[in-house]
């Protein structure tokens, strides 16, 4: 890995094993793109492909007469000049103007990683990352512009922010500040994105790309489960296993845009930071403004090594603290259970039986404070219900913990009921346009988490509960969009801040947890998967991926989920049925056989199950407890796509490649047809693997493939649908 300046073409090299990211200083003074793909060699000077000639009806820069940006690839282009494809920022001046012109000032050339100011980031130390700062100024407008680049030693990875200052006297107002453009030079590339809604998140969506623009974007103040804000471009043919491809995961949890330009000349324009649409920051003298991260990979192995790429950086360089890289705890979830229809009693109850099935870890849900018995009251009072509670959460915690299991707790601090002592104090605290009606979500009104007094408030009242309690795990929910986003507290100026501040709110608390309570582990969740995101992960290292616990739903929900995720973040469970979000009967051994491919854990009373069905919930926990270090971070393989065939396939293989798990499911049964054969991936071609009783060389499963079982046969002979396994492959001693 290193970072190359060549001061006589002013262009950088960044590069590592496997990519090279070069650009260079333009005759404006512009930061412009030259190359970005597999690694080449390093010259002093690729001035060649600046063009500088002028074409019909294309406007130049005055000072050099034959440079246009329009013909020029840009890596931070602002509108009002010779550019008219779609800008990365747009800054308002005191005056009324928004045409920009940063000037190339400086650079610096760092070891490592610095990390943002109160924003999620992927973090390195100086062996691991190097970083570039670009410095530009636009005297005129009195502002300096930060671009910073990092790439990373052992990852195909360029990180990017930008950083605005007003060095100016007047206010200034940033009306647009994206995080990352790039200018690639063809445009013979398929889109693809992961789009859905609540109970079917994240299934990828291909498009081919073709003139004009494709974008996805957020404006509900969460990432969303409608788009997520992680895309991918590929060449046609690229597939899972070969290929060139592109990724962009943004590192951030509230509205986005994402986009692909094409412009007349055949190049493309790709974009990715903060939806400018209700989004103006004003910038008083001296003030700046940080965007967050764009995470950008790259690959020529196809999607399976893009997604492994991300899957190893969020586990190694996202992800902190304790639960780094830690198998995690299976867990038991009264949720599906109760509702919110308990007591201590019945909640022991579920935990002995989960005890006695080798679970580890009790998650008590919503329903524990206030006046909560449904979801119409209670939200914003935390403080437990002694009827349900009455020796409250520390009580119970340490009875579940007597039990020899670790207790866990949902919260869901930005919201509040209008049915509620919080509410009835404090309406101000609350979202909402004056002289407008509050829409509701789930009966429930969204706190004005951009005001620093809300949040340590909220705060205030979650450490209360928590000080005395032994709490080892949070899910930390949000169960509604933000609707007449305006805050009270800000002025009239200020307004166009709010949503960014809300999210900057939600990192604060979640900085303050882990300060004061280290050792939780967190889960996040918005109505399951409406956050799932990589600045989440930053601070909650597993997200609820769906409401949606029906095994066959979550095998393409999960399956969507890995190309931008790691396993290790997946939160899956086995819940009851018939299911409960789609009334479908699935075996338990499907249910966890889906499950596995991921954290683990239950989401149902197992005092309700027969008792053969017990007993296979007591293998499949001790199945979890030997394989998970395995299933949640080793290599995970795409291997059969569940939106194609009938049948879904996947396997994660251990570092050294001696072990290996294999899981396939069938989503529909077909009569009279051959098993046929599936390729497996990622083994080693000269070892001999045992399974099922045979031994296979790597290369024999790998090109051959595992002939597959006949799954009608099974689903016959069981009477059961939707039959799946899930097979141990091991080297032969
Ligand atoms: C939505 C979550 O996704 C569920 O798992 C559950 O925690 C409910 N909220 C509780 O209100």
């Amino acid at each position: 890995m290193n970072i190359i300046w060549h001061s006589d073409s002013k262009q950088y090299h960044l590069y590592n094993d496997k990519i090279s990211y070069i650009m260079g200083i333009t005759p404006t003074g512009d930061l412009g793109g030259i190359y970005f793909g597999k690694r080449i060699h390093d010259k002093k000077d690729m001035s060649y492909v600046v063009n500088r000639f002028g074409l019909p009806n294309v406007a130049v820069d005055p000072d050099t007469e034959s440079y246009s940006m329009e013909l020029n690839r840009q890596e931070y282009p602002a509108f009002g000049t010779t550019d008219f494809g779609t800008q990365a920022y747009e800054i308002e001046l005191a005056n009324g103007s928004r045409v920009s012109d940063f000037v190339y000032a400086s650079h610096k050339i760092k070891k490592g990683k610095a990390a943002l100011n109160g924003l999620p980031a992927t973090y390195a130390d100086k062996n691991e990352a190097m970083t570039l700062e670009v410095c530009f100024e636009d005297e005129a407008a009195g502002m300096s512009l930060i671009l910073s680049y990092t790439i990373f030693d052992k990852y195909p990875v360029i990180t990017r922010h930008a950083v605005f200052k007003n060095t100016g006297r007047s206010v200034t107002k940033l009306t647009r500040a994206l995080s990352a453009c790039i200018d690639l030079p063809d445009q013979d590339y398929e889109w693809m994105q992961f789009s859905g809604a609540w109970a079917r998140e994240r299934i990828p969506e291909v498009r081919r790309i073709s003139a004009g623009s494709v974008s996805i974007e957020s404006k509900r103040g969460a990432s969303s489960a409608n788009q997520n804000p992680f895309v991918i471009i590929k060449r046609p043919n690229t597939d899972d296993f070969s290929g060139e491809a592109m990724g962009m995961s943004f590192v951030y949890s509230g509205n986005f845009i994402a986009q692909a330009e094409c412009d007349t000349f055949g190049r493309l324009r790709l974009l990715m930071g903060i939806n400018p649409d209700r989004f103006t920051w004003p910038l008083k003298s001296g003030e700046t403004f940080e965007t967050p991260e764009v995470v950008i990979a790259w690959t020529d192995e196809g999607l399976n090594r893009l997604s492994q790429t991300y899957h190893e950086l969020y586990n190694n360089n996202l992800v902190r603290g304790k639960w780094k890289n830690t198998p995690r705890p299976v867990l038991i979830n009264n949720w599906e259970a109760t509702f919110m229809d308990f007591d201590e009693e019945r909640i022991l109850e579920i935990a002995r039986k989960g005890k006695e099935a080798g679970v580890e870890l009790f998650v008590l849900d919503d329903g524990w404070f206030g006046s909560r018995n449904d979801d119409y009251s209670g939200l914003g009072d935390w403080i437990e219900n002694p009827d349900k509670l009455p020796q409250g959460i520390a009580g119970l915690a340490r009875k579940v913990n007597a039990l020899g299991m670790k207790f866990g707790l949902w919260i869901e601090p930005e919201m509040v009921n209008p049915d509620s002592n919080l509410f009835r104090r404090h309406p101000e605290w609350v979202l909402a346009t004056p002289g407008r009606k509050s829409s509701l979500g789930r009966h429930q009104l969204v706190l004005d988490f951009s005001r620093d007094e809300v949040v340590d408030h909220i705060y205030g009242m979650l450490k209360k509960v928590l000080k005395n309690a032994p709490v080892s795990y949070i899910k930390w929910d949000m169960n509604r969009s933000l609707t007449e986003v305006f805050s009270q507290e800000l002025s009239a100026d200020e307004q166009g801040m709010v949503y960014h501040k809300y999210v900057m709110g939600v990192y604060r608390m979640y900085e303050m947890f882990r300060k004061d309570f280290p050792d939780i582990l967190f889960e996040s969740c918005s109505s399951g998967g409406n956050r799932f995101d990589a600045g989440m992960l930053y601070y909650a290292p597993q997200a609820w991926c769906s409401d949606n616990t029906d095994a066959i739903d979550r095998i393409r929900i999960q399956y969507g989920t890995s190309f931008g995720y790691p396993i290790s973040s997946i939160g899956a469970h086995v819940s009851a049925v018939p299911n409960q979000q789609t009334g479908r009967s699935v075996s338990i051994t499907t249910r966890a056989n889906v499950a596995y491919f991921g954290t683990f854990g239950y989401e149902l009373d197992l005092n309700h199950i027969s008792d053969e069905e017990f007993e296979k919930v007591k293998e499949q926990i001790g199945f979890m407890k030997e394989n998970r270090e395995l299933l949640q971070f080793g290599t995970f393989y795409r291997l059969r796509s569940p939106f194609e065939k009938d049948q879904a396939a996947w396997m994660v293989v251990s570092k050294d490649k001696k072990r290996a798990i294999f899981g396939l499911y069938c989503m529909r049964s077909n009569v009279n047809q051959l098993p046929g054969f599936i390729k497996l991936a990622g083994l080693d071609d000269d070892l001999i693997y045992k399974l099922r009783g045979e031994k296979y060389y790597g290369d024999e499963l790998m090109n051959l493939g595992l002939a597959l079982k006949e799954l009608n046969t099974e689903s016959l002979a069981t009477g059961q649908d939707f039959i799946s396994y899930v097979e141990v492959i091991e080297t032969q001693e």
